[in-house]
């Protein structure tokens, strides 16, 4: 499935989200510019921006007032992947150096907080108090997300539901409030704009799950990420969850993961989350949310737009990157 023919009817609208991405991070200090744009110049799939267009298809399109929610979320995205590589001393994103593996930790944070920052001025173009509401409220619960993220690293009594509370927050909330204020900016009716923020949050919900199933089943050149990086750090994700409930070797899974030891063991302690049938597991949940997602479209009107959604619902279940 290949994102480039979903985003066919809306290339034209992007390329101007695109224009205004990297005005609003042509920041006048030098080093600054430069870190802030690295990420951007990196390339992604530009997910939040498309699911923002495309739910203003359900209203009354217009571009201009559509064009700063989608910059600001992308920027929101941005800054809290640069801040994630920090806490995850990751190297590689998007199939670069991370801002912190090229500038060092400290400058990323600031970047990081930079991005944030440009993503507030952007909003400002926004003249609805209810929109800024829901923003604001997105990014407090992504925050509180990643907080318990850390308090869980290292953590093996995790069940299913702190799982999904986890992912719900750090991912499905912000691509449920990009449909939702996408609909809201176009004057959607009520129903329409309740409809697609419950898609968007189970497109998240699927998404974040196949993120971390491809974090052990992917490859880092079509992730332009490494794999294995989650279990080695001692986050447990899905995969590693049902293992450690379920796989007959789980009690040196636990022991590891407990102790901080699973970068010793790494392709033994990944072999056993495979082998336990974690992923299967991980796929069909992933697959219910999708199909979640559908249902949810179902109130839609049968206009085009609809199936971008269900085509982007379908690349969310297939994607390799
Ligand atoms: C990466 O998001 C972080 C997660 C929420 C898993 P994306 O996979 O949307 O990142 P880019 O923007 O395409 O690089
Ligand atoms: C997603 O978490 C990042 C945020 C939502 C901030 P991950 O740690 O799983 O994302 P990757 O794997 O680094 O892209
Ligand atoms: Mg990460
Ligand atoms: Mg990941």
């Amino acid at each position: 499935m290949n994102l480039s023919h979903i985003l066919r009817d809306f290339s034209e609208d992007l390329a101007e989200v695109e224009q205004d991405l990297e005005r609003a991070l042509e920041a006048p200090q030098p080093l600054l510019r430069e870190s802030a744009q690295h990420l951007l110049k990196a390339g992604g799939k530009r997910l939040r921006p498309l699911l923002v267009l495309v739910a203003g298809r359900f209203g009354r399109y217009d571009l201009a007032r559509l064009k700063p929610i989608a910059v600001a979320l992308e920027l929101i995205h941005l800054a809290t992947l640069v801040h994630d590589d920090v806490i995850d001393d990751a190297q590689l994103r998007r199939g670069r150096p991370t801002v912190r593996a090229k500038w060092g930790d400290a400058l990323a944070m600031y970047t990081g907080d930079y991005i944030f920052a440009r993503s507030l001025q952007v909003a400002t173009e926004v003249e609805c108090p209810r929109i800024h509401q829901v923003l604001s409220q997105a990014v407090v619960d992504m925050c509180i997300g990643e907080m318990v993220q850390i308090r869980d690293f290292f953590n093996v009594h995790l069940g299913l539901r702190d799982y999904l509370r986890r992912i719900k927050r750090k991912t499905a909330l912000l691509m449920a409030v990009s449909a939702q204020l996408g609909a809201m900016a176009a004057e959607a009716p009520a129903q329409v704009v309740r409809a697609l923020r419950a898609y968007g949050h189970n497109v998240g919900m699927a998404f974040q799950i196949t993120d971390d199933i491809l974090d052990y089943t992917g490859t880092e050149e079509t992730l332009g990420k490494p794999v294995g990086s989650d279990l080695k750090q001692g986050i447990v994700t899905l995969p590693a969850l049902y293992a450690l409930a379920t796989s007959p070797r789980a009690g040196v899974l636990r022991e590891w993961i407990a102790t901080q030891r699973v970068a010793d063991h790494l392709p033994e302690a990944l072999a056993i989350v495979r082998d336990s049938g974690g992923i299967a597991f991980a796929k069909e949940l992933a697959a219910r949310y999708l199909n979640r997602a559908l249902e949810a479209l179902r109130i839609l009107p049968d206009v085009p737009a609809r199936r971008t959604l269900e085509a982007i619902a379908r690349f969310v279940g297939h994607r390799s990157y």
